[in-house]
């Protein structure tokens, strides 16, 4: 089954909104010729409104890289699904390692997220992976199968499809170090996830759920990591916070449409 890669920008914490506007302003006439890519800018909330405003009539959608699961309430500084979709975002980064690692989110939290992106009519991007600790120890597959188990246990997979959520395999210790897991290595663990997603909710379902690689990608190891066959494309941190180094991933994944 062909599935449409996809390239995604995380920038974290970066980027005022002036600087949010230079970016998009670069960065649309530098990928004009990029047919075939799901092209998403995950901003903070304060950038958001302007990265939508600017990407309006392009083939860019803007995120968010976090929300609460709850619709409103008594919740001091969250965002909810609700008002993500009404600042215009259409996909949402879940689990984030720097989520779970710094601010203490679950498995469970983040199942419950992913579950409430996919019903508000977010598209999720879920992020998984392993600490260098647990790669070194063998426990790797035990902690990522763990984490994919954990968000298709809250998800209703008969009653939806494959397309309405995405997993981002983000190992740990090649996030903002420089180090990339080869692509041999991104291969095995995103196939495992496919094949695992196959024995939960069916060949078919797991056909369609986009992979992405997350981790240190950048314009020198994009093409090589893009080429493996279950890699959808990426989730993308410091080489995406400049528009031109983002525009060739870009560009070198719409090659792998
Ligand atoms: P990086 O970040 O590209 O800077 O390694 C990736 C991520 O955290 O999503």
């Amino acid at each position: 089954m062909a599935r449409r890669p996809m390239m995604a920008a995380n920038w974290k914490m970066n980027k005022l909104i002036e600087e949010a506007r230079d970016y998009v302003e670069q960065l649309l006439p530098r990928i004009e010729g990029a047919r075939g890519v799901d092209v998403a800018i995950f901003a903070p909330f304060t950038c958001l409104p302007e990265v939508v405003r600017r990407t309006q009539d392009a083939p860019v959608v803007a995120g968010a890289q976090n929300f609460y699961h709850e619709d409103s309430g008594a919740f001091t500084g969250e965002v909810s699904a609700p008002m993500l979709r009404d600042a215009g975002a259409v996909t949402v980064i879940v689990g984030h390692s720097e989520r779970r690692e710094i601010f203490g989110e679950t498995d469970e939290t983040v199942a419950h997220k992913a579950a409430r992106a996919v019903s508000a009519g977010l598209l999720p991007v879920v992020c998984v992976g392993e600490t260098k600790e647990e790669r070194d120890a063998g426990s790797m597959w035990d902690k990522v199968s763990g984490q994919v188990r954990a968000v298709f246990e809250q998800l209703d997979a008969g009653q939806i499809g494959g397309e309405a959520l995405v997993f981002a395999y983000e190992p740990i210790w090649a996030i903002g170090t420089g180090e990339t897991a080869t692509p041999e290595d991104a291969q095995d663990a995103i196939g495992r996830i496919r094949a695992l997603l196959g024995e939960l909710g069916g060949e078919g379902f797991a056909g369609e759920v986009r992979i992405l690689y997350g981790g240190s990608i950048k314009p020198g190891n994009v093409d090589d990591i893009m080429a493996q066959e279950d890699v959808d494309g990426g989730l993308v941190g410091g080489a995406s916070l400049e528009a031109e180094s983002f525009a060739e991933l870009v560009n070198a994944a719409a090659k792998h449409g």
